[in-house]
């Protein structure tokens, strides 16, 4: 079994823990305590099965693919495509978000479709182009024919071989989640930790154009004592429009149908690459919100390329300049009549969006760091 680096920080949560409640995480400089469901509380034995679940490779079509496989922890647990690779070699519509920090988002998954990481766990396993098996029968049967499973689950839930179902499993891969927390950065010295000399000057500066000029503090949020990096709510930046332009309407229409007929929206937004462009408007069907996605913390930022939910960036600098450009990678590129009011040109100098990438680049924590082997972007 795998041991994480930021699993430690249970065990510093233990010891603040009053004996008999549930675990709570001692949280890294920078963020708050991590927010812990009452209906599925910490206990040590959960994290181990949850991190046994999470790099379980049967649970696929072809017995290859973990939710590791995606979220790798020496790839700062993303998977540096620009969109997922999934059993026998099937490629999906979206870019694997870092599973780091994920368990203090409101909603999960570009479109937030699910409202927790227990609800999102249970999608992987059995998308046609993830884990691809049949349904959660299938899966759950899996464990109840391992013996070896059979017994931990008795041990952490209590549950007889016939009464361990899908819950359980997410419950599990949550908690071991919610173990995968990381601030500490640079930027949270030097902004938490009353250490100024914690971020270079350019990372200083960039820090001012962040919340200046550059408007990103906006929606990527930093808050008087901790910074989550979001606002958990979804905007079109202007990603992937030129993808869908002039279709949209129709895209948007035959969704809509298929969705009333009973079509899964996890299944489809990550097979058909028209309807991924839909973004929030899949979940909430609202006008306004075709081609929103989340905000993403930008944490660990620099280790977790390519970037967008499509991975259609490719550096920090790319970003700053897609920004730059009014949400657009050529700023004579069309655009999006859905653009989120946020997003407009923002006449930075070379030396400006220079600073804003040494500040991105200071919101690395070590912990995350020191276990990653590449960044290298895998075509
Ligand atoms: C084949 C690759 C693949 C596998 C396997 C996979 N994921 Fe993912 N994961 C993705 C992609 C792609 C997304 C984004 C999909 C979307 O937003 O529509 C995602 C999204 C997520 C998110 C949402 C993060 C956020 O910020 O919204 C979490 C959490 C997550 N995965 C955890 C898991 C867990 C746990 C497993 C195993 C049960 C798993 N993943 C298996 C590729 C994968
Ligand atoms: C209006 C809200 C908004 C503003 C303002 C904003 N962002 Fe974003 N940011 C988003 C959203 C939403 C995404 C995801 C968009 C997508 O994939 O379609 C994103 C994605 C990113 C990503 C890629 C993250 C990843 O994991 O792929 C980076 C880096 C980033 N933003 C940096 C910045 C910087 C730097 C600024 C300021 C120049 C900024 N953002 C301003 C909402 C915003």
């Amino acid at each position: 079994m795998i041991t994480l680096n930021t699993c430690r920080i249970i065990t510093l949560g233990m010891a603040i823990a009053a004996a008999g409640t549930s675990l709570v995480n001692a949280a890294p400089l920078g963020l708050p305590a991590v927010p812990i469901p009452a209906d599925n509380p910490q206990s040590d034995a959960k994290i181990a099965l949850g991190d046994r679940l999470y790099h379980e490779e049967r649970f696929s079509a072809d017995g290859k693919v973990s939710c590791a496989t995606c979220h790798a922890e020496e790839k700062a647990f993303t998977d540096h495509r620009a969109v997922s690779k999934g059993h026998n070699g099937l490629l999906g519509t979206r870019n694997a978000p870092t599973v780091i920090n994920a368990a203090y988002m409101e909603t999960q998954f570009w479109d937030g479709r699910e409202p927790d990481l227990e609800g999102q766990s249970k999608q992987p396993p059995i998308n046609p182009v993830e884990g691809g098996l049949p349904d959660h029968v299938a899966f759950v049967n899996i464990f109840r024919n391992d013996a070896s499973y059979v017994k931990t689950f008795k041990q952490v839930f209590g549950v007889d071989k016939k009464e361990i179902t899908i819950d359980h499993f997410a419950k599990a891969i949550a908690s071991f989640e919610r173990t995968i927390i990381a601030g500490d950065s640079p930027f949270d010295h030097y902004q938490f930790g009353g250490d100024k000399s914690a971020m270079s000057e350019a990372a200083v500066r960039g820090l001012a154009v962040y919340v200046g000029q550059g408007r990103c503090v906006s929606c990527h949020i930093i808050e008087q004592n901790q910074a989550l990096f979001t606002d958990n709510r979804f905007h079109n930046i202007g990603v992937g429009f030129k993808n869908i332009q002039g279709r949209v309407g129709e895209i948007a229409k035959d969704f809509l149908k298929a969705k009333n007929k009973g079509v899964d929206v996890d299944v489809t937004v990550l097979s058909d690459p028209d309807a991924s462009e839909l973004g929030r408007f899949a979940v909430s069907e609202d006008i306004n919100k075709i081609g929103a996605f989340k905000t993403p913390s930008l944490r660990n930022i620099e280790l977790t390329p390519p970037y967008m939910h499509d991975g259609s960036q490719k550096t920090l600098a790319d970003m700053v300049n897609f920004y730059n450009n009014g949400g657009r990678v050529n700023p004579d590129d069309p655009l999006s009549p859905f653009l989120s009011g946020g997003i407009r040109p923002l006449n930075l100098s070379d030396q400006q969006k220079k600073d804003l990438v040494a500040f991105l680049k200071a919101l690395t924590s070590p912990s995350i760091a020191a276990k990653v082997t590449s960044t290298k972007i895998i075509d």
